[in-house]
């Protein structure tokens, strides 16, 4: 059942390819336009939204982040991220016109249900996001866009995050095309970027051997530093959790425009961090900043793992240890970043002896407030 991995988060890891092409499969057409019949809220409804609040916990609330990026390049339509358990106990401000994306892979998340159920009181729709068929919250949700990621067993998250990215980008492009606003025209190529997407994340596994073994050489690592701009960040944020779930080490993810702000007075000799780096075709010159970045910690003695993008050289300079992910626009390396920092951990924490596919003092599906 494990398909001959070591640990289902093994398996689930290179499910991945499988898990974001069966959340693609079926939702688009030959000419590039988004069919989401499961999305059965009225078209005047989403035409009218004024703001979406994504709700989500953990993982499903980096996948959350991530998103937000592109559906507010998208749809234009102010996007706001929060904890689900922060969300009702701060009178926000929800009402018909909102629209609320409620990401769960379990469906059973506590602290999900009962914010989708607050939402829904004070008139917003929401659209669930859910790997788990019939599962609580998408039967309170107006709406359901189910990842087909398959089973998730291992109790860290990993092709679900992957698929729920995939699911929530679908989501946006569908509410641009439904409002027709200028970015109408991006629809089609940002599909068939997507399409390209899982043959890209099967090519980061073949070629992960290379992680594993830095993973296995960092085990005694006291603390791993994370580090990424723009949706880099909540990847960064996705890294340290994976580490600090699975290897019971300090880990942190910063945005790292942040670090001259404060966290750079944590960086002393050896100290080690991942750093997601943006494309060199990103815009507003964020690789520079972040290759500035890089120089500064490693002044200071870093070690420092750069996540880069396949044929951007120029990190190699700065970097003790590089690893590349193929070429893809800014929005969607995500899906292929991830993966580096799935696998670092898993191979860490398995360096430790630990149990990745049942962590201490975790549940899958953690159904109390
Ligand atoms: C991390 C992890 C958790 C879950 C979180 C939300 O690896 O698994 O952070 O992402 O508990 O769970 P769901 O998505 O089931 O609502």
């Amino acid at each position: 059942e494990k398909g001959g991995f070591d640990s289902f988060m093994e398996k689930e890891i290179h499910d991945q390819p499988d898990a974001v092409g069966q959340t693609l499969l079926g939702r688009s057409d030959v000419d590039g336009n988004l069919i989401l019949d499961e999305l059965r809220i009225d078209e005047t409804i989403l035409r009218s939204v004024d703001k979406i609040v994504v709700l989500a916990c953990g993982t499903s609330a980096y996948a959350g982040q991530v998103a937000k990026y592109a559906i507010e390049h998208w749809c234009r339509i102010p996007t706001e991220v929060e904890l689900s358990h922060e969300f009702r106990y701060r009178d926000p401000i929800v009402n018909e016109k909102t629209l609320v994306v409620a990401i769960s892979q379990s469906g059973e998340t506590m602290d999900t249900l009962m914010a989708v159920r607050y939402a829904r009181e004070q008139g917003a729709k929401v659209v669930a996001i859910c790997n788990t068929n019939g599962s609580t919250i998408p039967r309170e949700s107006d709406a359901v866009l189910y990842t087909h990621a398959g089973p998730e067993i291992a109790v860290a998250s990993t092709k679900a995050f992957l698929a729920q990215i995939t699911a929530a980008y679908l989501l946006g492009l569908y509410l641009a095309q439904l409002r027709g606003n200028k970015y109408r025209d991006e629809i089609a190529d940002v599909l068939a970027d997507l399409s390209t997407i899982p043959a890209k994340i099967q090519a980061v596994l073949d070629d992960a051997d290379k992680i594993k073994q830095l993973g296995a050489d960092m085990a005694n690592a006291k603390s791993v530093l994370f580090l990424g701009r723009h949706v880099g960040f909540p990847v960064a944020m996705e890294g340290a959790l994976k580490l600090k779930e699975l290897a019971y080490i300090h880990a942190e993810g910063f945005a790292a425009g942040e670090l001259k702000h404060g966290p750079i007075a944590l960086i002393e000799e050896g100290q080690p961090v991942v750093v997601v780096m943006p494309s060199p075709s990103a815009r507003d010159s964020l690789h520079a900043k972040v290759v500035s970045n890089v120089q500064e910690i490693r002044a200071r003695g870093a070690v420092t793992i750069v996540i880069a993008e396949a044929g951007d050289t120029t990190v190699e300079a700065y970097s003790e240890h590089v690893f590349y992910v193929p070429e893809t626009p800014t929005l969607l390396a995500p899906l292929l970043t991830t993966v580096p920092l799935q696998i670092f951990a898993l191979a860490l924490a398995s360096a430790k002896g630990y149990d990745v596919d049942q962590p201490r003092n975790l549940a899958k599906s953690v159904t109390v407030e």
